[in-house]
């Protein structure tokens, strides 16, 4: 795995963000929660998988998928020999990689989202939501417009949210937040996302909403709003 960026920060490989090296309170409930049902679960942009071993370490059967698969092969790695036999892997994207419908418990897609447009993740939920068993969760963790290097534009997100825009965290150019220029294969835009836009994107798809919120660390420890969370029920 790469050296952290700064503590608890992983890079990933392919210039989509970091992974956290402790779980969130939402990727948290999903291993807790993969952990205490007979079904098999995906991790979905597993990294390297934070939540995969987590789910891992409480028995459950998990798919890790992620786009890119350096972080796989780094995932595989990291898997305990006693544990080989709960995890499948698979490498492919959103909104376009395809499971079977009503097959999985839980599905966790965890800081993933806001690297797409709309579009893409009103596909990518659709196709999460086709791939759960009727009474399974969802559960969504993305990056909201107050994390990292976002946080300067946060309050245009606020007027264009006040504005009623649909994906008001939209960043069109992210260069000049990042010192004005890309690495290779970084992507050139970027969508926060906020709790009510998890919300809408999983009624919109007939799920029902269990909890949603800001998650993240904040400056004590506590809950932060770095990151938004949802997770949500596919009726039965
Ligand atoms: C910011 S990291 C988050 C990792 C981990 N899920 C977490 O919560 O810390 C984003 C991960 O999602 C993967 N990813 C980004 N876009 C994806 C997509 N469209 N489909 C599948 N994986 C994607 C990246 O390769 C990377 O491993």
């Amino acid at each position: 795995m790469p050296e952290p960026f700064m503590e608890g920060l992983i890079p990933t490989m392919n210039h989509r963000g970091f992974m956290s090296e402790t779980t969130d309170s939402y990727s948290q409930k999903f291993a807790d929660y993969a952990g205490s049902i007979d079904a098999e679960v995906l991790d979905i942009g597993c990294a390297y998988g934070v939540a995969t071993l987590a789910a891992l370490e409480n028995g459950a059967r998990i798919v890790a998928c992620d786009m890119d698969a350096g972080h796989i092969e780094v995932l595989e790695g990291r898997v305990p020999p006693h544990r080989r036999s709960q995890l499948r892997t698979s490498v492919g994207a959103l909104p376009d990689v395809s499971f079977p419908t009503r097959t999985f418990g839980a599905i966790l897609c965890s800081r993933v989202l806001h690297f797409m447009l709309g579009d893409e993740i009103k596909r990518s939920v659709q196709a999460m939501a086709d791939w759960l068993q009727p009474g399974a969760k969802l559960f969504l963790v993305a990056d909201t417009p107050y994390t990292g290097f976002w946080q300067s534009v946060a309050p245009e997100y606020e007027r264009r949210k006040a504005a009623g825009e649909e994906w008001p965290g939209f960043i069109a150019d992210v260069a000049p937040l990042l010192g004005g220029k890309l690495a290779e294969g970084n992507l050139a835009y970027l969508n926060p996302l906020d709790p009510d836009l998890l919300v809408r994107e999983c009624q919109r798809v007939g799920l029902s909403i269990e909890e949603c919120g800001y998650t993240g660390h904040g400056a004590d420890n506590g809950e932060g709003n770095q990151h938004a969370g949802a997770i949500a029920v596919k009726p039965v």
